[in-house]
């Protein structure tokens, strides 16, 4: 795999990102600084997505879209056996990584490095919020894939530009899969964003170059998934980390109607014991009764 990471590399890697000039890699030092830094936590992700979708999607091939080193290809590969894999990526180093890695692990399977004339799932991991033509990506994907993941940063600015496509997607005919469970407008006001967030362990060399003491972080992000054919949606959402208090729960859920409600659950409500063991991110099935 990759040698000793460099500091400066990562360094270097940090300050392109910050200063918003991030397309790539300058060598195959910031390839290796992103495997060890940034790796860790776009893999968790792509892992938590697809955990929450993949029984209910049918995906015998992927195309990964600016695929870094395989991220999502890697990721899906653990929910599905079958599958052929379709990388693009313009830097040919990571690329490079991308098809030895898979080769390596899934040595029965193909692997491509070319857009398939037809596709099951067509994944932008933390990729197209990095193109500024992102419409004319999507308008050349979506005709040729059943379902459509866009995955982001889990900031504000992010977001911003995540609904201009989730609405450029609509304007397509997509259907939503998630997170929302509606096509309305998202009910979110302006100083609030929709995201997530996955628990992410560091490696020794991932503090080394962080200069980190701690031996995990929160990594923030927010997804969009569409398909081509609809489904009935779940009852809503829970878009922050439900608060559990001594005998009751408060819960943020964006709700199939399109709203936000804030319920407060008590510890009578039938629902309880159930909404007690959801997560920020899950989905819930039941409308909460009224306490
Ligand atoms: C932040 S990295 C994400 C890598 C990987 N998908 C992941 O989740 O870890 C963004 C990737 O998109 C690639 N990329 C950006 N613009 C691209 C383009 N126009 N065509 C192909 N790849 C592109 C970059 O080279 C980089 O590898």
């Amino acid at each position: 795999m990759a040698s000793k990471p460099s500091k400066k590399a990562y360094l270097d890697l940090q300050n392109s990102y910050r200063a918003g000039q991030r397309i790539g890699y300058a060598d195959i030092a910031q390839i290796q600084a992103y495997i060890f830094t940034r790796f860790p936590a776009t893999y968790s992700v792509c892992l938590k997505i697809f955990e929450k979708y993949s029984a209910s999607l049918q995906i015998t091939s992927i195309l990964d879209w600016g695929c870094g080193i395989g991220t999502a290809s890697l990721a899906l590969s653990h929910f599905f056996k079958n599958i052929e894999y379709f990388l693009i990526e313009q830097d040919i180093q990571a690329k490079t990584y991308a098809t030895q890695f898979l080769k390596h692990f899934h040595p029965d399977n193909p692997v491509q490095t070319s857009t398939p004339k037809n596709v099951d799932l067509s994944v932008f991991s933390y990729s197209l919020g990095e193109v500024d033509t992102w419409q004319l990506v999507l308008d050349e994907i979506w005709p040729k894939t059943r379902y459509l993941l866009i995955i982001e940063p889990g900031t504000p600015a992010h977001f911003k530009r995540l609904l201009q496509m989730r609405d450029y997607m609509l304007a397509k005919e997509a259907h939503i899969l998630g997170p929302c469970c509606h096509q309305k407008i998202c009910p979110l006001k302006d100083n609030d964003w929709c995201h997530f967030s996955e628990n992410v362990a560091r490696s020794k060399e991932h503090r080394l170059l962080k200069n980190a003491e701690r031996g995990f972080e929160n990594e923030a992000y927010s997804y969009m998934l569409f398909a081509k054919e609809p489904k009935v949606s779940d009852f809503g959402r829970l878009v922050a980390q439900p608060r559990l208090h001594s005998g009751h729960i408060d819960l943020k859920i964006c709700s199939k109607s399109g709203e936000i409600i804030t319920p407060t659950i008590g510890r009578s409500a039938s629902n309880y014991k159930q909404l007690k063991k959801n997560q920020w991110g899950d989905t819930v099935n039941i409308a909460p009764d009224p306490d």
